[in-house]
């Protein structure tokens, strides 16, 4: 199994990383299957699992459940669970505990949490007591309430310089890995450049380390809203609709279920049951 060593190693070989959510055991299964470096059990699971119009309802508990099943779904890969919305600040022990069960009870391989300032004595002390760490910067979805809105991040001179501050500090910190959501690519290249440790975009531009999508987002799955740096590969919600479409038709017309679908019993069962 890939780990944060050969994370490292593929950012210094120019080998690209390939991340991207799932949420449970048939979408783990899948990506696995399909060949991803790594899977990220999102608080995004939220939104697109759970029908939330944030993550800020996420619980510890749903990271747990979901990342237990993406964990029966995908054994052979490493697994990056988010700490959920106000599970990592307020004081080192609850956020230890926190990530305590997200790796000992749920198996999570690593925590993701986002933000800069208030959490840098957490990412230190996760990474001293053995927990890999992988920070998000730039667009952080568990701020929207303070931010205002979903918005890039970093677009003037003065938010560039403050997120290049930040992403060394991370680094600094013990990070292991960086995502960066929605960035100019221009500062994200920057970063690239400037930090050690591996870079995963997403509206980040094509500089980064690696990639990260959104499971959902990717194959087109129950999706309202596209953002723009997304990349819907496929249109798996056409698929489902015309499929259950075709059924429900079929039901109504009594032309499911068919021959090669029903139980039947011995004729001599059926004369004794009529007597
Ligand atoms: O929750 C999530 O899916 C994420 C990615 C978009 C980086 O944090
Ligand atoms: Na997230």
């Amino acid at each position: 199994m890939k780990t944060t060593a050969t994370f490292k190693t593929m950012k210094k070989n120019n080998e690209k990383i390939a991340m991207v959510t799932a949420y449970d055991a048939p979408s783990a299964k899948l990506v696995e299957e399909a060949g991803v470096d790594v899977i990220l059990v999102g608080d995004s699971l939220g939104m697109v699992v759970l029908g939330y119009d944030s993550t800020i309802p996420v619980t510890l508990d749903d990271m747990i459940l979901h990342t237990k099943a993406v964990k029966r779904g995908a054994k052979n890969t490493f697994i990056i669970t988010d700490m959920p919305f106000l599970t990592y600040h307020s004081t080192i022990e609850e956020t230890m505990s926190n990530a305590r069960l997200l790796m000992q009870v749920a198996g999570a391989h690593a925590v993701k949490l986002e933000g800069n300032g208030a959490v840098i004595d957490k990412i230190e002390q996760l990474t001293k007591a053995g927990v890999p760490v992988v920070a998000h910067l730039g667009l952080t979805p568990q701020s929207v309430g303070v931010m205002g809105g979903y918005r890039v991040q970093g677009k003037d001179a003065e938010g560039a310089k403050q997120l290049i501050e930040d992403s060394k500090r991370v680094e600094d910190a013990g990070a292991s890995m960086l995502v960066l959501e929605c960035v100019p690519a221009e500062l994200a290249k920057l970063i690239q450049g400037q930090l050690s440790i591996p870079i995963i975009g997403i509206g980040a531009g094509v500089h980064t380390d690696g990639q990260v999508l959104v499971y959902h987002d990717l194959v087109g799955y129950g999706n309202g809203h596209v953002p723009k740096f997304v990349k819907q590969y496929t249109n798996i919600s056409g698929t489902i609709i015309e499929a259950v479409g075709l059924y429900v038709k079929e039901v109504k017309e009594a032309q499911f279920p068919e021959e090669k679908h029903i139980f039947s019993m011995k004729n001599e069962e059926l004369n004794r049951l009529y007597g």
